[in-house]
């Protein structure tokens, strides 16, 4: 039966790759021990040069086979290396892989030394002058090389399962039902089929996940290399983006009798349809609503381990409140993308690229590309949509022709989009997607469908807005984070009110480096409606304030004038999800304001101006404090105060504090706010913060940061030993935290 052994552990590594290493006579004691996910170059949290990650680097690992792996099928995979990687075992090249964001196996059954040590060498090229996908042009992210992802090793029997693409099914009428279809390839169907006194079968199961009971669902005689089951005699719940129920199937594939190998893949039955008028989930109307992702964090780019790639889609679907996320400008990680399947959050992901198209070459690894995407990927039931072209490209028929027919060939489950930034450019897709960048602030909040689509009769989807059209840093003036925000409503509440837009991106969820030609100077592009470490921005309220789980308050303000032009209040707005909300001023009433006193009439939640402070700033006097009450269903749910500030303390969060190694090291990701005595961020409290670290772990970055706009943080990583850390947050007047971790191994 099939086992997995992950090779994150034990990894030799050299910034300056030489064929030697490929020998075992090679002397390694000059290289670093390093754990995956690694980055090839640690990097400050901003103004460096993206020069430093562009390098061609050696990993080596030594690895033992036992004896009883012989006349097996032995399969090596990399799940993300940056980004040509070849793979040499005991000194002769295995394969080669020219894609840093799509996975890649080679079976090393027939070159292992078995009972005996074997030498895994990788030479990984993260230079920008590759003529592959996203190489070529200028591109606004920065592209961290390293082998990045997870390494493991799969023994499996010489007749095994290849792969296992399950399609549910769900058709929506008067009844609901549902069945499940799949392709399954078999490998050695050659000897099974030859041999025909064996008898073969494929068989499947299904429980829901949680339970510990499978179902039978059946069976089917193996004829051929890839079998399609079809199996319809159960009734399934249906995933959805309130309650995304999962299933696990399990394939199972039988000679004579004997179980050969078994695998196990996890789904959820949901219909989910682009249709000329707009998004349907389930045969009901839906308005997506997210926000673009990539998948780099501070110092490390793109190497965290599984714990805080599942972060980030619980920030998206808890924190901001959303239901989608684009997976700009890649394909990412399987660990993000089982958080999105569990947690109900819709996917768009795409292809690496970033508006340029390169020779014939670069192009046949484009397609290639596709083929890997949906090959690995097409299992998790949270993707709709598929990006087949290089986002903000031109047009080139021929070449996405290509990716078009590729993806539709690998998956009939799924339609195609692919992000364009023209109008009524060539649409060879199912989806028409584009980045509308028309809102300026004063501009309408987005385009109509017929300005921008050539064929009416196709669906139309926002993949972008707002981004580079206004920049906005967490210490910013209090009137600029106000206008951002503001700007994001603006969209959402223009898309809400064109019924026939399926939905919209915004740019996009963090703050993230970037190459010298974009961004603010420091390599980093502020766009985020969080910052790099996730913390919240104003704009993150009216995301938050669109779902209805938790309550969401926030005041635009401070309650400060002299941050505004002339000592006036400026515009200050309530970003709320509550029926309604009461204003107190020195704990006497003033205002309740109602859902329907907002101007975005579009949005269920929009923003409401407050446009009574009675009378002016109370110099000199006592000091005016200000109370506000959110009140859903006569219920008082949330209070937020407002007054001058009497004391700093941090505020200190980790996502987990309880680290695991279960494949490789565990990381904590701590957000760190300083915050006045009633939770109100200070946002320009840009004070230095330190680090003291103690016991089995430490911290990724440096142990002194600046807050900026009052937030931050740091990430705590386990060093493959039980036992506890202790983490101490000292800053200036503030009282310093400490925080306890335990690591389990
Ligand atoms: C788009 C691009 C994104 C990002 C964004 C900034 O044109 O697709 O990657 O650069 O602009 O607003």
């Amino acid at each position: 039966m099939r086992k997995r052994i992950y090779l994150n552990d034990g990894w030799k590594f050299s910034e300056v790759y030489e064929e030697k290493m490929c020998y075992s006579t090679f002397d390694e004691s000059q290289m670093a021990d390093v754990r995956l996910p690694h980055t090839c170059k640690e990097l400050p949290f901003h103004y460096f040069d993206e020069e430093m990650y562009q390098m061609v680097s050696g990993y080596r690992k030594w690895l033992q086979a036992p004896e009883d792996w012989k006349g097996q099928r032995v399969i090596l995979t990399f799940e993300g290396a940056a980004h040509e990687s070849e793979v040499f075992l005991n000194g002769k090249k295995m394969c080669e892989h020219h894609c840093g964001y799509t996975a890649f196996s080679v079976d090393i059954s027939d070159m292992l030394n078995y009972g005996g040590k074997n030498l895994l060498t990788v030479r990984v090229d993260s230079r920008e002058s590759l003529n592959i996908p996203p190489f070529g042009f200028v591109i606004d992210y920065m592209t961290y090389g390293g082998i990045y992802r997870d390494v493991y090793i799969e023994v499996l029997n010489q007749n095994s399962l290849e792969d296992v693409f399950i399609k549910p099914r769900v058709r929506i009428d008067k009844n609901i039902d549902t069945w499940i279809e799949s392709e399954v390839t078999i490998h050695g169907i050659d000897s099974i089929v030859c041999g025909m006194e064996s008898d073969s079968l494929l068989r499947q199961w299904i429980r829901k996940k949680g339970e510990s009971e499978y179902r039978f669902l059946g069976q089917k005689a193996v004829g051929q290399a890839k079998e399609i089951l079809k199996f319809s005699d159960f009734r399934a719940e249906l995933w959805d983006v309130e309650s995304p129920v999962l299933y696990e199937v399990r394939t199972e594939l039988f000679i004579d009798g004997e179980i050969q190998d078994a695998l196990v893949v996890t789904t959820g039955f949901r219909k989910a349809e682009f249709r000329s008028d707009g998004f349907y989930l389930n045969g009901r109307k839906f308005k997506i609503r997210g926000l673009n992702r990539h998948q780099s964090y501070p110092y490390v780019g793109y190497a965290m381990p599984a714990s805080i790639q599942r972060l980030d889609a619980d920030i998206l679907k808890n924190e901001l409140g959303l239901n989608a996320v684009r997976t700009s400008h890649y394909p990412q990680s399987h660990d993000f993308l089982n958080r999105c399947d569990e947690l109900g959050l819709l996917v768009f992901t795409e292809i690496p690229g970033w508006q340029h198209i390169g020779d014939e070459s670069w192009k046949a690894q484009a397609i290639e590309n596709v083929r890997d995407m949906v090959l690995q990927y097409r299992n998790h039931i949270s993707i709709i949509l598929w990006g087949v072209r290089i986002n903000e490209s031109g047009d080139d028929d021929l070449f996405y022709g290509r990716t078009n027919k590729v993806a539709h060939g690998l998956d009939d489950t799924r339609p195609t989009g692919g992000v364009r930034a023209i109008r009524k450019s060539s649409l060879l897709e199912d989806v028409y997607t584009y980045n509308d960048f028309v809102h300026d602030g004063k501009t309408r909040g987005c385009e109509k469908k017929e300005e921008i689509t050539p064929d009416m009769s196709k669906p139309y989807l926002i993949s972008e807005y707002n981004g580079h059209m206004y920049p906005t840093k967490a210490y910013d003036c209090e009137g600029k984070r106000t206008e951002h925000a503001i700007r994001h409503a603006n969209v959402l509440d223009a898309v809400a009110g064109q019924p026939d837009i399926a939905g919209s991106f915004g740019w996009c969820m963090a703050d993230y480096n970037t190459h010298k030609d974009f961004g603010s100077g420091d390599r980093v592009c502020y766009h985020g409606v969080l910052d790099m470490f996730r913390n919240p921005k104003q704009a993150a309220a009216v995301y938050a304030s669109q779902q209805e789980k938790n309550p969401v308050l926030a005041i635009s303000s401070s309650m400060d004038i002299g941050e505004h032009p002339e000592s006036r209040w400026g515009d200050v707005y309530i970003f709320t999800n509550a029926d309604s909300v009461r204003m107190y001023k020195n704990d006497r009433f003033v205002h309740e304001y109602k859902r329907s006193d907002s101007s975005w009439c579009h949005l269920s939640h929009g923003p409401i101006l407050i446009n009574d402070f009675i009378g002016d700033w109370n110099w000199g006097g006592t000091s005016t404090g200000f109370r506000f009450e959110a009140v859903k269903n006569q219920k008082i749910v949330k209070t937020v105060m407002k007054g001058p500030m009497k004391r700093v303390s941090l505020q200190v969060w980790a996502d987990h504090y309880d680290l695991k190694e279960e494949h490789s090291y565990d990381v904590a990701a701590v957000r760190i706010r300083a915050v006045d005595e009633n939770g109100n961020i200070l946002n320009f409290y840009n004070e230095p913060v330190c680090f003291e670290i103690e016991g089995e772990g430490s911290l990724i970055g440096p142990d002194m940061i600046a807050l900026q706009g009052g937030m931050g943080g740091t990430y705590v990583k386990s060093a493959g030993i039980s036992g506890k850390i202790l983490l101490k947050i000292h800053s200036g007047q503030a009282e310093t935290v400490c925080v306890e971790f335990t690591v389990n191994i």
